[in-house]
């Protein structure tokens, strides 16, 4: 790359921020619709190849899968869906097209000293907790509870009054192109701050009874170099010790509880490898211990991804019901009731595997199965599978992102509230 070795003769240190972003160029979002359960099963046999990188869930017959392509896997695989009588359509010829278009939507707002409701960077992310915690030291707490391998911190908001009883835990930014999580964790973070300190009655009242304890960047590797480097980068940036060539382990494939029981994969290579061994990975060795510090304390467990308009029970390992699961329905319901009263956006609700795919070593089930919190969540936020937004899959526009704070704010206060003694 000759920007780069220019760089290395000139002078290095200015070099290696400006390191140049992988490009999409022709990267092709793909809509497949597999017509028989063959189709089906070849559809899930590539998933686990490194240049078939799925968006959406296979559902099974007749239910279309997006699948994100580069120009050479397009060749192949469109050969591959040819050979079969797999149909198949471009719904984005050039997906570089939508991250410009995400990158121009966050252009004006860049410099901003204000970072809710857009999609900020890690060191915006960490002094902005720290600044809260300064602000409101008799509300809100800035902990670090560990470190990734890249050196940087693993931070947690804990927002608490003196009167609060019950923890809330909430992770945003497991996966790092994710974006529109980490900016709902600090819309959620702002709102309970900016609502106590107004004296907003239902705030309020939330926050007598529960204190938050929120880690809006469960992978800022992950999420750095998603932002600097590769956009659609998703696990974290640990380099692999048996094949240096790929780097990174899916941390929600990584959590210790029924580990690598299907869903996941064991090559480095793949998006959704789960790593050496169970919590072999730092990042999820500070939320499980953090977890454990308290244990017994957790009313909930909530942890956020995007995309789809999901409200996840678990279990994610297997098909079976969870502990609990009508209960378990029934509030997911009240969430999914009060996010559509927002803005109309709906989403379904029911176990994961049920509804989207097995993946064992989520965080989710980890937090029912080993720390055994009651109410285990995983939200998956807007775009849709289908709809208008769907087609940005991770590169929505900034402008999205205090819809999707404000509704997924809407959502879990009213499940909160329902849980309340
Ligand atoms: N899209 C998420 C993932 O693939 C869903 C996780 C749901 N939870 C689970 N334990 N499988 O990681
Ligand atoms: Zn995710």
């Amino acid at each position: 790359n000759l920007k780069i070795s220019l760089c290395l003769a000139i002078a290095f240190v200015g070099c290696l921020v400006q390191a140049e972003q992988f490009s999409f160029t022709n990267y092709k979002l793909v809509s497949v619709l597999p017509k028989t359960p063959v189709h089906v099963k070849l559809i899930s046999e590539w998933e686990e190849n490194p240049d078939f990188d799925i968006w959406t869930r296979i559902k099974g017959v007749e239910e279309r899968v997006n699948v994100l392509l580069s120009p050479n896997a397009y060749l192949k695989y469109s050969n591959f869906f040819e050979l079969f009588k797999i149909p198949f359509s471009i719904v984005e010829e050039n997906m570089q097209s939508r991250i410009e278009e995400q990158e121009r939507s966050m252009a004006l707002s860049r410099n901003s000293k204000n970072i809710v409701g857009r999609f900020a960077r890690y060191s915006e992310i960490m002094s902005f907790i720290d600044n809260l915690a300064a602000d409101y030291p008799n509300l809100v707490t800035s902990k670090v509870v560990g470190q990734t391998h890249e050196g940087r911190n693993l931070k947690v908001a804990v927002i608490k009054t003196p009167g609060s009883k019950r923890k809330v835990w909430i992770d945003c930014g497991i996966h790092a192109r994710e974006w529109i999580t980490p900016a709902s964790c600090i819309w959620t973070i702002n709102k309970l701050v900016t609502g106590y300190n107004d004296f907003d009655p239902a705030i309020v009242s939330l926050l007598n009874y529960f204190e938050f304890h929120i880690m809006p960047l469960h992978n800022p590797d992950g999420y750095e170099y998603s932002h600097t480097t590769y956009r659609l980068w998703r696990k974290n940036r640990k380099p692999n010790r048996n094949n240096p060539s790929c780097i990174g382990v899916d941390l929600n494939r990584n959590y210790g509880y029924k580990w690598m029981t299907g869903g996941s994969s064991s090559q480095p290579c793949s998006d959704i490898y789960a790593g050496p061994s169970a919590d072999s990975e730092l990042e999820t060795q500070a939320v499980e211990n953090y977890i454990k510090q308290y244990l017994g304390e957790w009313d909930t467990f909530l942890t956020i991804h995007t995309y789809g308009q999901w409200w996840f029970t678990s279990w994610g390992f297997t098909y079976d019901d969870p502990p609990n699961y009508d209960d378990l329905k029934a509030k997911a319901k009240i969430g999914v009731d009060a996010i559509k009263e927002v803005n109309g956006t709906v989403f379904t609700y029911g176990s994961s595997a049920q509804i989207l795919y097995i993946a064992s070593g989520g965080s989710d089930d980890w937090a029912v199965g080993e720390a055994g919190i009651k109410y285990s969540f995983c939200l998956e936020l807007r775009p849709g599978q289908t709809g208008p937004d769907s087609n940005y899959g991770f590169t929505l526009p900034e402008d999205r992102a205090p819809l999707a704070g404000e509704e997924t704010f809407a959502g879990i206060a009213a499940f909160l509230n329902s849980i309340k003694v």
